[in-house]
């Protein structure tokens, strides 16, 4: 696959975003001591691993890495140990799981076919960003399914995230490891701010490659349908299987979606977000106009921006209440940073956000995803 390598990563310590990461911080209660456990080798850290990968055989929950978003983990084929995802979590009972397989075999402990679109997918996509939905075998729970007769499946591309699901010796559950409706952590540390004290270990990868969530693909039909984009665009679907459809209810409002969870308040900081969208010509000075208009009714403005809009802005919005999320057109590292962007303010004073859209097209159209629901629909047009 053609990704840039480490997009994510390196960028990541000199962004302004990134000097949060306080590891220890507890907020909305939680009496467990959680430990953050750093993973820095999976081969020497085995000892680790293994007794982590026990802790899940037992019933309890561990955050973990993957390339896209942190996972909180439960034994996938124990409805108990699922039934702490939605508790620690405080998620919907009908918004079903993800199982996270260690490789091809254990793909099919959680699905009981895999139909011919799913195996073109895995042979072009996986391991990677992407999860399939496929007939479920009748041993997963149907808690973990939210009923349905399809399980969402994927084979995340990270080392730590296939060492510690295959030390659990079955498919783990994973949803992100936020609490219900904040942004997904891409972080050890974001996952403490809202975890610590509720889950008794939380393993730290380092940050994650992709950052946003993976690319849902029902593959159960005739033609590919995606629910929910991210990082595997639908022209890298249409490629490798023909076509790639789009749920219908990503692009017309009040259409229910096919994935339950595409339709809660998602992916929110702590203030109201309104996106600004438009040419490049013309969007510093709408930035202008919006920014000035609220300060002048007193209230203090933060910016999640590109490098562009920053530079251009900080005259009237002082770099620690700007983060920057990349540079202006650099999808990767905007997706890379968005989640860690939207958390940064949760510390600071600030009475609401503006943030920067893009085009909503190949990455760019799970950025604008995952930015919409932030905003809940606030948007204006340059
Ligand atoms: O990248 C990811 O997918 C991350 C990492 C941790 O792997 N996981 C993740 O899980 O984003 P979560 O729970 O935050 O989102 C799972 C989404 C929800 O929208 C859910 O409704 C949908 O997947 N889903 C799960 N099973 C489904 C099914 N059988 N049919 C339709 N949608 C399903
Ligand atoms: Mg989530």
């Amino acid at each position: 696959m053609d990704f840039p390598q480490g997009t994510g990563t390196e960028k990541h310590d000199e962004c302004r975003i990134f000097r949060q990461g306080d590891e220890t911080r507890r907020e909305g209660g939680g009496f467990m001591k959680t430990t953050i456990l750093r993973i820095r080798d999976v081969t020497a850290q085995a000892a680790d691993i293994e007794a982590a990968g026990e802790l899940l055989r037992a019933g309890g929950l561990v955050a973990f890495p993957t390339e896209t978003v942190y996972g909180l983990g439960a034994n996938g084929l124990e409805a108990s140990a699922c039934a702490g995802i939605y508790q620690v979590k405080g998620r919907p009972s009908d918004n079903p799981l993800i199982l996270h397989a260690a490789d091809r075999s254990m793909v099919e402990m959680a699905a009981r076919v895999v139909t011919p679109l799913g195996e073109k997918l895995l042979a072009a996509f996986a391991p990677g960003p992407i999860t399939l939905i496929l007939p479920k075998r009748p041993e997963v729970p149907e808690s973990v399914t939210g009923g349905f007769d399809t399980v969402g499946v994927r084979l995340p591309d990270n080392d730590v995230a296939r060492a510690l699901i295959r030390a659990a010796g079955v498919p783990v559950a994973a949803p992100s490891a936020n609490l219900s409706g904040r942004p997904s952590p891409t972080t050890a540390a974001a996952v403490a701010a809202d975890l610590s004290g509720r889950v008794p270990l939380i393993l730290d990868g380092g940050p994650c490659r992709f950052g946003l969530e993976s690319t849902i693909v029902d593959c159960t039909g005739d033609r590919a349908v995606i629910l929910r984009p991210g990082a595997i665009t639908r022209d890298m679907i249409a490629a490798a299987v023909g076509s790639a459809d789009l749920d219908p209810a990503l692009s017309t409002p009040n259409v229910p979606p096919r994935a339950p969870g595409m339709k809660y308040v998602h992916y929110a900081p702590k203030v109201p977000l309104t996106l600004i969208m438009g040419e490049k010509a013309r969007l510093a000075a709408a930035f202008r106009r919006e920014v000035e208009k609220r300060q002048a009714a007193g209230k203090a403005v933060g910016l999640v921006v590109s490098e562009e809009i920053a530079a251009a802005l900080e005259d009237i919005v002082p770099p620690p209440l700007t983060a920057i999320y990349g540079a202006q057109g650099d999808l990767f590292a905007m997706a890379a940073h968005l989640y860690e962007a939207l958390r940064y303010f949760d510390d600071k004073a600030v009475d609401v956000l503006l943030s920067e859209g893009v085009v909503p097209e190949g990455l760019g159209l799970a950025i604008m995803n995952r930015l919409q629901k932030a905003s809940g629909g606030r948007c204006i047009e340059a």
